[in-house]
């Protein structure tokens, strides 16, 4: 597995794809693997709703219907989580940007801290894997360590392999229902950016269908070639 990249680098990776491509569960190896700070939409927002923010109070209907969250709200939210200290580190950016707004404000934030975006990758799967992967997906409650039932077990049985931690929970946004609002969102304003970043040559693709471990693979060559 490839290595951290210099100091000087400061890469600023964002993971595209559409439910259940994997942006999680590689965004937390990209961490392992390159030190890079997660930086999730999705998290950060499920953070506020359970901490009844006001942000929080504004998310919550729409993402339990799986539609966008308005893009002031997530920018907030966003920009208020990249200052703190650990993220002035390389980022991984999951599930961000989302709409070309927020790529548009994405640009301006990065440039504002004398960085650049390393690559845009592209996590394709097909519709049907998908739904799979969401209907078996579960956590730990603790430290958030993603799981399947069927593709990602621990270790051992009831015990989280990074805390040790024996609660896991499911995502109330993880219905069939909300599943497929959730994609329709996804192609209707978000797979344009496949073509916002090809434009401007950082986009990546990677076949997303494979193994956890390939497809960390074939992510760490299209870093490489991407120069991080
Ligand atoms: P968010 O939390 O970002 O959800 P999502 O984009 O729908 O993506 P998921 O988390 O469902 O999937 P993933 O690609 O991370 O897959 P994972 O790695 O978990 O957003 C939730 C909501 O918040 C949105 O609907 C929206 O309302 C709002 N929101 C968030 N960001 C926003 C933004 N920027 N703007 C506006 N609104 C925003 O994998 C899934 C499962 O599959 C896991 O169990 C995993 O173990 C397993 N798995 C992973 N890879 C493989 C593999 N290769 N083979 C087999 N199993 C695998």
């Amino acid at each position: 597995m490839a290595g951290r990249p210099a100091a000087d680098a400061l890469p600023v990776v964002i993971l595209l794809g559409p439910p259940g491509a994997g942006k999680g569960t590689q965004a937390r190896m990209l961490q392992e693997d390159y030190g890079l700070v997660q930086l999730s939409t999705g998290d950060l927002l499920r953070g506020a709703v359970a901490k009844g923010t006001p942000a929080g109070r504004a998310a919550e209907a729409v993402m339990q219907a799986g539609g966008l969250v308005p893009d002031a709200i997530v920018l907030d939210v966003l920009r208020e989580r990249m200052a703190e200290p650990d993220a002035a580190r390389g980022i991984v950016l999951d599930g961000f940007p989302r709409t070309e707004a927020q790529a548009e404000a994405l640009d301006a934030l990065v440039a504002a801290r004398g960085q650049r975006i390393t690559a845009a990758v592209s996590l394709e799967v097909e519709d049907a894997a998908m739904v799979e992967r969401i209907a078996g997906r579960y956590s730990c409650a603790q430290c958030g360590e993603g799981y399947h039932d069927r593709f990602k077990q621990p270790k051992e049985a009831g015990g989280c392999d990074k805390c040790g931690g024996h609660e896991f929970k499911r995502r109330p946004d993880d219905t069939a229902e909300t599943v497929a609002a959730r994609l329709a969102a996804y192609r209707a304003e978000t797979a344009p950016l496949i073509a916002y970043y090809a434009a401007r040559g950082l986009l990546a693709r990677v076949d997303a269908m494979g193994a956890i471990a390939e497809i960390r693979a074939a992510l760490a060559r299209a870093l490489s070639k991407a120069g991080a």
